[in-house]
Parts: C-alpha cells; structure tokens; sequence
C-alpha cells in the first residue's frame, strides 16, 4: 500500500485505445507508463480510479476492466462535466494520470456456489462489467447468472457489442430493457424495478447486485424486498463527490460512511439507514 502522499500522484499513463459505447459514453483503454508501477497495479471487480487530464483536472471512474487479464485499465466515460469533456477529446497515445486503486470491492469469493442477479442501470454497468467477466471467466465457480440491464434508450445501452457473448455462457441470462424505444428496437419497453418484478427473481441462495441512478436503485431495491431479498443479499456499488480517495478529505460521505474508504460496495445492511438521503 503506497503512503498517501504517494498516492496522491498520478502515474503517467497512456491512453491506448478509445471507443464510443453511446453517444456520450467513450471506453478508454489506458495502460500505466512505469512497467513496474503497472505490474503493482492489482485491482478487484468493484473498485475504482482517478483519472487525469492533465492541466484541467480528475475525476473517479470505477475500473471496468479485469486485472488478472492484464490488457489494459478501461473506464467509461460519460462526458459530464470539464474533466470527462476533456478526456473526450483525446486520441490514442495521448498522456493522462491514474492514480488508484482505491475503495472495497466485491466479494466474489462469498458468492461462490449461490446465483447471482446483476442489475444495472445506464452507465452503472460499469463497475458492474468486472464482476460479469470474472463470473464468466470462472463459471462453474457460480449458480446462474441473470445481467438485466436498463437505459433510457436503445442506443444508449453500454456493453452491447458483448451481449451476445455473454448470454451464449452456460446458465446465463441477459435481460434488456429500454424507458423509450425506437423503430429498431424490438425489445422490452419497461422501467427496471418493473422488470426485476415481472422476471420475479428467487432470493433462495443468491446475491443481487445493483448499480445505476440513486432513483433506479431505490425502486429496485423496494421489489426486490418484495420478493423476500434480505438486506445482506442485496449489494451496491454508491457514487459520490469524491477528491481524495483516502478518507482524508470528507467529501464523500453517505451518511456515516466514506465512500472512497468504507466503500463504495457496501450491502444494503450496511447502508439502509442512509440510503433515502443518497
Ligand atoms: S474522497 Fe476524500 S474522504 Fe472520501
């Protein structure tokens, strides 16, 4: 664990590849400078990073790659505000900062064995893709998996392109749902807490986890106390304002919880006294 001055400085990085999701959401794919630096970069599926540009400012992204396949740390971007406009604008091979990895993350481990619900809403699929990819890589690890994700619009569901490849794993389910259609768009018109309600999910030996806006995650999470999930079954990731990433600062706090430090997964054990006010 660096100290933190140390990890207040980001490493110099260069911005491998870029690729738009959906018209305000670009993947970049960032390789760290230093060969050493990069190989100390171990990270889990649930954790996040500031990314740099330089002269404007950073931002925290939860990282959508996987460390263990060792190609690349990817993040995606909604273009937002000054920082995510800036990066926005850069080309392959130009230099940004990474300074990371920070927070807790899930424990997959716990979850062997049991079946698994991934809920995700617009860009919260991101920190989300990590936890679908280590579930795949090891997939006789987990019961079945079900990946229902939401978007206002068909063209602004993130991860398309590896839809197909997902729902062709053994025991696994990929469940899509758009708030407005279009005329290509043959599938499901639907909120999502209306679908986490009409797919009826078992809460018998499983885990759901949930990311997206404050306003799905609670809708969400009101059906799936209908069907009987216990609090410690249902797992979040939370965004927040956050500049130091080192419990220093007191930006980030959802009630009495850091987010940068105690989280930014927690279970709704953990955060249901809070989460009205999030
Ligand atoms: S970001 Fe500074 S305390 Fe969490």
């Amino acid at each position: 664990m660096p100290s933190d001055g140390a990890a207040l400085l980001p490493h110099v990085s260069t911005l491998r590849g870029v690729k738009d999701l959906t018209p305000d959401v670009k993947l970049f794919n960032i390789e760290i400078d230093d060969p050493q630096v990069r190989e100390r970069f171990v990270y889990h599926p649930g954790q996040f990073a500031f990314v740099s540009a330089f002269g404007v400012g950073e931002s925290p992204f939860g990282i959508t790659s996987v460390s263990y396949r060792k190609d690349g740390l990817e993040f995606a971007v909604r273009k937002v505000g000054t920082v995510t406009s800036m990066l926005h604008e850069l080309e392959p091979g130009a230099k940004v900062g990474v300074r990371g990895p920070f927070g807790n993350y899930f424990p997959l481990h716990d979850y062997k064995g049991k079946d698994i619900y991934i809920i995700g809403g617009g860009i919260g699929m991101a920190p989300l893709r990590p936890v679908i990819r280590t579930i795949l890589d090891r997939r006789d690890d987990f019961g079945k998996l079900v990946v229902l994700n939401g978007a206002r619009t068909p063209n602004d569901l993130v991860f398309a392109d590896e839809f197909e490849l997902w729902s062709e794993a053994p025991n696994t389910q990929v469940e899509l749902t758009v708030d407005r259609g279009n005329e290509r768009w043959k599938g499901r018109v639907a909120l999502l807490p209306a679908v986490v309600k009409e797919l009826a999910f078992s809460p018998y030996n499983s885990v759901a986890i949930i990311c997206g806006p404050p306003i799905m995650i609670k809708f969400t999470l009101v059906e799936l106390k209908k069907l009987a999930f216990s609090d410690e079954q249902i797992v979040t990731t939370l965004e927040a304002k956050m500049k130091c990433g080192l419990g220093k600062c007191a930006r980030c706090n959802v009630g009495d919880k850091y987010v940068c430090r105690q989280g930014p997964v927690f279970t709704m054990a953990q955060i249901a006294d809070f989460i009205e006010q999030y």
